[in-house]
């Protein structure tokens, strides 16, 4: 696909998904007319979640098939989620309305108080050891 229609493509799934309002994601689109515009500061309310609730969420909304224990991610089934996931609002806003081969996830079947659990857990995962630091990689 060309990058230009790939970008309205992009632009539109932004559209439909409501994100042009409070999207962070929906943020870049003001470099689209070369006019740069200061992010708003509204940054994204952080919800506190339980992380050991949000792991047993993982595992029982079937998460973790595609994503992986450790929401570490797979490049056959779903992407890495852990442990530096999307700003909550567009996390919460993919899991509803995917855009890809991931099934949707409505407020009904996963609530949104289920999901700050999730966000928690995903965040709690340690981070993956610097690169200077793995002697084998040095060489
Ligand atoms: C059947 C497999 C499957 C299941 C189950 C699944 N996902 Fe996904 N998920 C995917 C795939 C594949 C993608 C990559 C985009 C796409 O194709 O939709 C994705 C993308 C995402 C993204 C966007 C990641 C990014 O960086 O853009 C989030 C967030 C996410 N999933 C969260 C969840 C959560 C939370 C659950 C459980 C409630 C879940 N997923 C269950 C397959 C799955």
């Amino acid at each position: 696909m060309q990058p230009s229609k790939c970008f309205l493509l992009f632009a539109l799934v932004l559209a439909l998904a409501g994100g042009a309002t409070s999207a962070p994601l929906g943020a870049q689109d003001q470099t689209a007319s070369g006019v740069q515009k200061p992010t708003p500061a509204q940054a994204p309310v952080a919800p506190t979640g339980n992380a050991q609730k949000g792991q047993q969420l993982f595992t029982s909304y079937g998460c973790y098939q595609c994503h992986g224990r450790e929401g570490q991610g797979s490049t056959a089934t779903g992407p890495r989620l852990a442990p530096r996931p999307l700003p909550f609002a567009a996390l919460t806003r993919y899991v509803r309305q995917p855009s890809g081969q991931m099934p949707p996830y409505t407020s009904r079947v996963v609530p949104d108080t289920d999901l700050a659990d999730i966000y928690a857990f995903l965040q709690s995962r340690p981070q993956p050891p610097a690169v200077d630091s793995i002697p084998l990689l040095k060489q």
